[in-house]
């Protein structure tokens, strides 16, 4: 199958997964005529604005294929993914941090809410995940996603990104904050998933491996998109890297050499599923054609 028809077939597994998600979150988080409106308002607008609902989709798909059944448990997590990723996104949003307006093809959180109502509902939505997936009674998940956000994980690497403006960095430097900031939460994703399905450790330490390849490729990617695509198709303005000269794999090995290892990082990823011998790894495969091949 070509890597065009593969991506089309993730695109349709990221529907169906974004639609179970927006139907459970819209339960979960409280109505805007809550007190507080204000704060339950900015979440509902930056959750339900948009959004490729990606890590749900991994974390459903790693679920699925670790032979999970239709739960609440992989309801809330899906949920917590995506309250955990937008949590970074209005906070990657606000002008302390790259101070950017438009975010999934609308005015970021703190332009419609202001800056102090933004932090809070960031706040608000990464500590709500963490109610949501305590539910599962499943407490290494909530270590694994603690993990991935913290200072070894997504703020880790959000820190030394802020701090690398300007500079002139290395390799090294760039991988150790794509990693952090956004291939942590990726990996977290799958290895949910797996949790939540009662995958064995082995298996747990394959799918790993696949999320922090895939994840790395997804940032990379997303580099070559912010110099490559439009705001119309992104939904976000492009071109902001290097305004603010940030490390990003183009800044550091150019646009075609940072293609060429975003190819090679994606076939090394795709070699950790040859582990899982001849069960059906179609939904991985396809996710992964579609991060690379993407074009918002
Ligand atoms: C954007 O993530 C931030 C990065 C980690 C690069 P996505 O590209 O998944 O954003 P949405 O959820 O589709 O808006
Ligand atoms: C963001 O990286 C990663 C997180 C939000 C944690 P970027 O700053 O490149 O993401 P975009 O391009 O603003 O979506
Ligand atoms: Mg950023
Ligand atoms: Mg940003
Ligand atoms: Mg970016």
């Amino acid at each position: 199958m070509s890597m065009a028809s593969m991506a089309e077939k993730a695109m349709a597994y990221l529907e169906s997964a974004g639609k179970l998600t927006e139907d459970s979150l819209k339960d979960y988080i409280p109505e805007e005529t809550e007190t507080p409106k204000s704060l339950h308002s900015a979440m509902r607008y930056a959750l339900l604005i948009g959004g490729k609902r990606l890590r749900p989709a991994l974390a459903l798909a790693s679920y699925e294929f670790f032979n999970g059944k239709p739960s609440e448990s992989i309801r809330l997590a899906m949920c917590a993914l995506e309250m955990l990723h937008t949590f970074s996104l209005i906070h990657d949003d606000l002008p302390c941090m790259d101070d950017d307006d438009f975010r999934r093809g609308k005015p970021s959180t703190h332009k419609v809410y202001g800056e102090a109502a933004a932090i809070l509902a960031g706040d608000a939505l990464c500590i709500f995940a963490f109610e949501l997936i305590s539910r599962t009674g499943n407490a290494a998940v909530v270590e694994e996603l603690a993990r991935s956000l913290g200072t070894k994980g997504m703020i880790g690497g959000q820190i030394i990104d802020i701090e690398s403006e300007g500079k002139s960095v290395d390799l090294a430097t760039v991988d150790y904050i794509h990693y952090h900031k956004t291939a942590a939460l990726i990996e977290a994703s799958l290895v949910t998933g797996a949790l939540l399905a009662g995958a064995k450790k082995e298996d747990l330490e394959h799918i790993r491996e696949f999320g922090k390849g895939i994840g790395l490729v997804f940032q990379i990617v997303d580099d070559i998109l912010d110099i490559e695509s439009s705001t119309e198709k992104l939904g976000k303005k492009t071109g902001s890297d290097i305004k603010k000269g940030k490390a990003t794999y183009p800044a550091v090995l150019g646009l075609d050499a940072s293609k060429k290892k975003a190819v090679e990082l994606y076939n090394e990823s795709l070699a950790f599923l040859e582990k899982f011998g001849n069960r059906n790894t179609d939904t991985f495969r396809n996710i992964a054609a579609l991060i690379i091949e993407r074009s918002y």
